[in-house]
């Protein structure tokens, strides 16, 4: 029986992933919110839930070495959990822009850290996004950590000669709650930004619909269980044809890009 460990297990990718490996193998699971464990236990007697909140650095070690007490090898960390901080940048505070990274970065970074030693020859699957490829303004913060995650963990990836094997999976938008959530988090208090009233307005719309349109998380399960599968996976997979684009676009000259962004937001945002 294979070994995984799941962030953000309490919902949607990491949920699913969760209900998918619980089936063939031993899950340790993690939860922020206490109300949700029964949740977790509901997927089967091969679950293990610990506590880990991102934005709390005692909480993260303590996970690492909850989960050293009771395993001496795990084949894949799935780093799940994520949240979306949006707005313009003229006015984002620092501190808004560092819980960012300590959600979406930082968090991960130190848990993978805290377990390495448990990852020789293992497999750390993280769910980046597509956002990392850098073309999307108003939500520059989750971008922006997305990008950090990908380029550190792929120095991790190329220092330690392949001992762990690292893999980026890229999704497009994909229907789960964290288009909701984001919109409680960010859009409420960004309404007082009269600057760009009307495209946080777009933006807080968008984010509700692509909580519906968005792939079905099996898509990203089925790249993720085809990563873990392989002796050696890609170092990233894009998921959707959203994600393929955006990783086509990202590679044109800045200057023409950032053209063609603007006339997008201008078409779209009235
Ligand atoms: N949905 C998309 O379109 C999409 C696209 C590309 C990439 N992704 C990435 O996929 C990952 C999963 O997102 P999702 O779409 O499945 O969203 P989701 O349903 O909101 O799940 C996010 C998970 O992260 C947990 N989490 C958030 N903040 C946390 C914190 N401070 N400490 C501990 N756990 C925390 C949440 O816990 P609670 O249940 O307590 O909220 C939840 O389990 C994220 O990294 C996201 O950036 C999503």
């Amino acid at each position: 029986m294979k070994t995984y460990v799941i962030t953000g297990a309490t919902s949607g990718i990491g949920e699913a992933l969760l209900k998918e490996f619980a089936g063939v193998g031993i899950v340790f699971a993690g939860y922020r919110n206490s109300q949700k464990v029964e949740k977790l236990k509901s997927y089967g007697e091969n679950v293990i839930p610990f506590y880990i909140d991102m934005t709390k650095p005692d909480t993260i070690s303590a996970a690492a070495d909850f989960i050293k007490k009771k395993t001496g090898k795990i084949d894949t960390l799935i780093n799940a959990a994520g949240c979306v901080v949006a707005g313009a940048v003229e006015n984002l505070s620092a501190e808004r822009l560092r819980y960012q990274f300590e959600v979406n970065t930082f968090s991960h970074l130190a848990f993978s850290q805290g377990l390495l030693s448990l990852l020789e020859g293992g497999k750390i699957i993280n769910i980046s996004s597509m956002s990392g490829f850098g073309i999307f303004p108003f939500i520059s913060p989750y971008c922006a950590s997305k990008r950090a995650l990908d380029i550190i963990f792929n120095s991790l990836l190329i220092e330690t000669g392949g001992r762990v094997k690292v893999v980026s999976i890229k999704p497009g938008v994909i229907a789960t709650p964290l288009w909701e959530k984001s919109v409680e988090e960010n859009f409420e208090s960004l309404k007082e930004d009269k600057t760009y009233e009307k495209e946080m307005a777009f933006m807080a719309e968008n984010a509700l619909k692509n909580g519906k349109k968005g792939l079905d998380v099996r898509k990203v399960v089925e790249v993720v269980k085809k990563a873990d599968s392989l002796k050696n996976p890609k170092s990233s997979y894009t998921v959707g044809r959203d994600a393929k684009l955006a990783e086509i676009f990202s590679k044109l000259p800045q200057d023409l890009l950032n053209t063609l962004i603007k006339a997008g937001l201008k078409a779209r945002i009235k």
